[in-house]
């Protein structure tokens, strides 16, 4: 790591050469391959659509960590090349609900949410009241997204202040674009996963003030879901977030059905389990709420009037046996969708294969869903929930240089099946429903790779 790691970025503001790079001195890096990103939406079952943009052959040029064009021809020797013709280029991927601490809880049997929260996640994040085990579990974690082709995420930590500064310190460290906060949870919890409504407050407000803004990072009032907030904690967050507008919100809604009973229960007077996060101020454009299986019409309705969005984790909604996402009556009441690993409920931090698993669960509706609405979603469809689609998301030039190159391949099944592709839909769509981590050659954030295949079998083609 060096000090060219360093992020570029003030929030919002144009990108400036990195720190380390010299007065003066521009850093030029041509990656050569297949350009693949979206100048729209595409239209929900479409599969010849004028929002895809592929550029067969491209070089995608890049300076001081910011894509400034793409041609394809070979610029000259004052740039440093990289010749991936044949694979894929696309954007990073952008995963917008995932829990630092639960990679160590991933794959453990046998339990639905509430039960799967008491036997093993909530173990697990009392661990990272330690600072040093929250130290080395922001790092793997933050190499393990940049190995799955993830660039960006909002994230959950634990409710310990410490594991917040770990996170965000790992994914400066690697010049990320990050949103996380410290979890609020200050009931119907384990001893030493609990806060006070007071001291809750007073380490949000620092934490804030240390990191909301600061180079890539941003905060999110993070509320672990409305069972473990009391009503008290729930308005302190909504006080938090009218305070500022470009705090992100982050929390859990209708998971699964006992979750959703129980909060009937424990809200008497809500309309719905939607309408607790929004009586207490917590709805609004920068609100991202993981999962969302059990809503009905009006909440989607609520969803699509605040501008929040549904982190959709159908990996996590399976293994937990939680339920079907109805992606397309969300995207009918124009509600915006994302896509999520939800690690440890969700199985694999590999987009790729939450794509895959986002058809099942639309094909056990009877619903298509096309390789173009789950990239896109993954992506500039994200990066525009978030408001950050000048940033990220995307391979238009001013847009940070957060891209991801991929083999098609990884093997001689999927080579064979690549072989007989007849339309570019028919190769994305076979394409994410086959390939994983194991496809991505290498990971680049703001122009600096962070992650390459250890591939000495396949070496760079000579420029
Ligand atoms: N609801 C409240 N906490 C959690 C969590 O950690 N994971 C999931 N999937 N749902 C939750
Ligand atoms: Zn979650």
């Amino acid at each position: 790591m060096n000090d060219l790691l360093a992020a570029p970025y003030g929030m919002g503001l144009p990108l400036a050469p990195g720190k380390g790079s010299g007065e003066g001195v521009t850093q030029r890096v041509a990656l050569r391959g297949d350009l693949l990103d979206f100048t729209a939406e595409p239209a929900w079952g479409e599969i010849a659509s004028d929002a895809v943009r592929y550029r067969a052959d491209h070089w995608l040029l890049i300076e001081n960590g910011r894509i400034v064009g793409a041609q394809p021809e070979a610029p000259d020797a004052r740039w440093s090349r990289e010749d991936h013709r044949g694979r894929l280029i696309l954007p990073g991927f952008i995963d917008t609900h995932v829990h630092m601490p639960q990679l160590e809880v991933i794959a453990s049997y046998g339990t639905e949410l509430l039960d799967w929260l008491n036997t093993y996640t909530y173990p697990a994040e009392m661990r990272y009241a330690d600072a040093a085990h929250a130290h080395a579990g922001a790092q793997a974690f933050v190499a393990a997204l940049l190995a799955h082709g993830t660039t960006a995420a909002m994230v959950f930590p634990t409710v310990h202040k410490v594991s917040v500064d770990a996170l965000f310190a790992a994914a400066q460290r690697r010049g990320m674009r990050l949103i996380t906060g410290k979890v609020l949870q200050d009931r119907h919890s384990p001893d030493g996963l609990r806060d006070d409504v007071a001291q809750a407050e007073r380490d949000c407000l620092e934490l804030i003030e240390r990191w909301h803004g600061t180079d890539r990072l941003a905060y999110a009032v993070t509320v672990r879901f409305a069972p473990t907030s009391t009503p008290a904690q729930l308005a302190m967050a909504g006080a938090l977030c009218a305070t500022d507008a470009s705090l992100y919100l982050q929390t859990h809604v209708a998971e699964n059905r006992a979750e959703v009973a129980w909060v009937r229960e424990l809200f008497p007077r809500a309309r719905s389990y939607l309408d607790v996060y929004a009586d207490a101020g917590l709805l609004h454009a920068r609100s991202v709420l993981a999962h969302g299986v059990w809503l009905d019409a009006a909440d989607r309705a609520a969803l699509a009037g605040a501008g929040a969005q549904i982190a959709h984790s159908p990996s996590s909604n399976l293994f937990l046996g939680s339920g079907l996402f109805d992606w397309d009556a969300a995207a009918r009441a124009g509600a915006a969708v994302s896509l999520a690993t939800d690690v440890g409920g969700g199985t694999s931090l590999s987009m790729l294969r939450t794509m895959a698993d986002a058809y099942k669960v639309q094909a056990m509706a009877g619903q298509r869903l096309t390789a173009w609405t789950a990239l896109h979603a993954a992506t500039r469809g994200a990066a525009r929930a978030l408001c950050l689609d000048a940033e990220i998301g995307t391979l238009e030039a001013g847009a940070s240089a957060d891209v991801c190159v991929w083999d098609r391949a990884a093997d001689p099944v999927a080579q064979r099946r690549m072989a007989v592709a007849r339309s570019l839909h028919e190769q994305a769509f076979a394409w994410l429903t086959m390939a994983d981590d194991r496809n991505l050659v290498a990971t680049f954030v703001a122009g600096v790779a962070q992650h390459r295949r250890a591939d000495p079998a396949t070496p760079l083609l000579p420029t």
